[in-house]
């Protein structure tokens, strides 16, 4: 098995204004030598400025939604083809707060991630049950759900990722421990395998969450991680390189 370079990846989600740049330019100088692939998704508004003053650089910038359609009368979404002109590499697709917010759907994700591919990004796909879903006891039958509807045929031979954010997770501080972790990603690996075959092992499961410098050595290394998803810890540069460095 090819083992898969990890990922580490900020979400900036609706946060950053134009002196933002700054903390993105303090991370790149931060990241030599990391074993970790590294990204930054601001948002759309910041794309193309971030891209040109992390030009050179080995941080790459991501979107953190596209739409399906390469064009047309959609007031207010961003095409995956214009955040892909825009400067980005990589794109977030199906994360809970607009699988929740949004009304997303597996078959909607599915779309944008064929739409992603359609423009030449990396998808990084997101899945996670909610504190209801794990306290009923079915949270591998709903992430693996999540993975089989979202991840679409033609990811095959292609570059991307899955994240599993647990939604009780996210911005609220708590984790599940290393162990559910593991189970939740060994469940995602064996998902990957059958759809994908061989080449399901050495897709990146990322994990996302209240991942803080913290906790991020034990998060990193834990089996079947490939990287994180970072959101409120990504927005500034010492912290976002205190997690890459834990890898
Ligand atoms: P958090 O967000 O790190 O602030 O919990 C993670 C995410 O939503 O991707």
């Amino acid at each position: 098995m090819t083992a898969p370079q990890p990922l580490i990846a900020g979400n900036w989600k609706m946060n950053g204004l134009a002196a933002s740049l700054d903390e993105a330019r303090a991370v790149a100088a931060g990241v030599a030598g990391s074993a970790a692939r590294v990204a930054i998704c601001p948002p759309a508004t910041l794309i193309h400025r971030m891209s040109e003053a992390l030009a050179g650089t080995t941080v790459l910038v991501g979107g953190q939604d596209g739409h399906a359609e390469a064009s047309g009368a959609f007031t207010g979404d961003v095409a995956a083809e214009q955040l892909a002109d825009a400067g980005a590499k990589l794109v977030i697709l199906g994360h809970s707060e607009r699988r929740a917010g949004y009304r997303e759907t597996d078959a909607l994700v599915a779309a944008k991630v064929k739409a992603a591919l359609r423009a030449g990004l990396e998808p990084i796909v997101c899945v996670g049950e909610t504190i209801d879903e794990r306290k009923a006891g079915r949270a591998l039958e709903v992430v693996t759900g999540q993975v089989r509807g979202s991840l679409p045929a033609e990811l095959a031979g292609t570059t991307f990722s899955v994240a599993y954010e647990p939604v009780w997770a996210i911005g609220t501080g708590l984790t599940p421990t290393t162990p559910e972790i593991e189970e939740v990603h060994r469940a995602i690996r064996a998902t990957l395998v059958e759809k994908f075959g061989e080449a399901g092992k050495s897709v990146p499961i990322l994990y996302g969450g209240s991942v803080k410098p913290a906790n991020a050595a034990e998060i990193l290394h834990a089996d079947e991680v490939g990287g994180a998803l970072v959101g409120g810890a990504s927005l500034k540069a010492a912290d976002f390189l205190g997690i890459i460095r834990a890898l």
